[in-house]
């Protein structure tokens, strides 16, 4: 069974008396443990995409299945804790709470959960190990560089253990060696942790990382042309 099962979705949204259609009947299938790579113009659905696949946001019509569930179908408070469980996110920007230090970063989705504290600490513990930064659990993300905010960032990501990771241009705004950095960190995430991961990118050198490539374009969703 695919993972992560897109089905036709169309995502249309209303502006005044205006439709725009971002999403025209796309359907993409993401076996459990592939590594996918989506490309496409700046405006082409991208992130648009991910969130239904996150269930950040809801498709116009059409089905999203994420390891069996129908996440169309679920309530909102559903949904927030279905996520919570089974997509991490990781954003181009970190989103990572200023006021907290790396560790009560990567514990608050363990809140949701009803683990102690102890065992969310030791759990954030371990996720901060998976990316390296045992070192950081103390500093605030002022007092971090952008390749370790990501990193923490990808920490919160994978603390639940969920089974799909989606990235949003996760190595947008990083220096090519940071870059090159996180793009090893998804590599281990995906082959030895076994994460089925759809990442955004513009990026052609971390594309390579990816098993497939997936180009989106009009609302619609081609394989990667000869040659890109
Ligand atoms: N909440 C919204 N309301 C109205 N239009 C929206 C909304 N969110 C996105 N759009 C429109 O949908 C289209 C796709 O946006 P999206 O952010 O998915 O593109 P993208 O491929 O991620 O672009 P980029 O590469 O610049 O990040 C854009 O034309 C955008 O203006
Ligand atoms: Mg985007």
């Amino acid at each position: 069974m695919a993972n992560v099962q897109v089905e036709n979705v169309r995502k249309i949204y209303k502006r005044d008396t205006q439709n725009i259609v971002v999403l025209n009947g796309i359907s993409l299938e993401v076996p459990d443990g592939e590594f996918v790579a989506l490309m496409g113009p700046s405006g082409s659905g991208k992130t648009t995409l991910l969130n239904l696949i996150a269930g950040i946001d809801k498709p116009t019509s059409g089905s999203v299945q994420v390891g069996g569930t129908e996440v169309t179908q679920l309530s909102e408070s559903a949904l927030a804790k279905w996520r919570s469980r089974h997509v991490g996110f990781i954003f181009q920007f970190y989103n990572l709470i200023p006021v907290l230090t790396a560790v009560e970063n990567i514990e608050l989705p363990l809140l949701l959960t009803n683990l102690s504290k102890p065992k969310r600490r030791e759990r954030a513990l371990t996720a901060l190990r998976i990316v390296g930064l045992t070192d950081r659990a103390k500093h605030y993300p002022r007092q971090l560089s952008g390749g370790q905010e990501q990193r923490v960032a990808i920490a919160r990501a994978i603390v639940t253990d969920p089974a799909v990771l989606v990235a949003d241009e996760p190595t947008g705004d990083l220096d090519a060696h940071s870059a090159e950095e996180i793009l090893d960190l998804m590599e281990t995430l995906n082959q030895e942790f076994k994460k089925t991961i759809v990442m955004v990118t513009h990026d052609p050198r971390a594309a390579e990382r990816a098993h497939v490539k997936r180009y989106l374009e009009k609302g619609v969703l081609a394989n990667t042309i000869e040659g890109d």
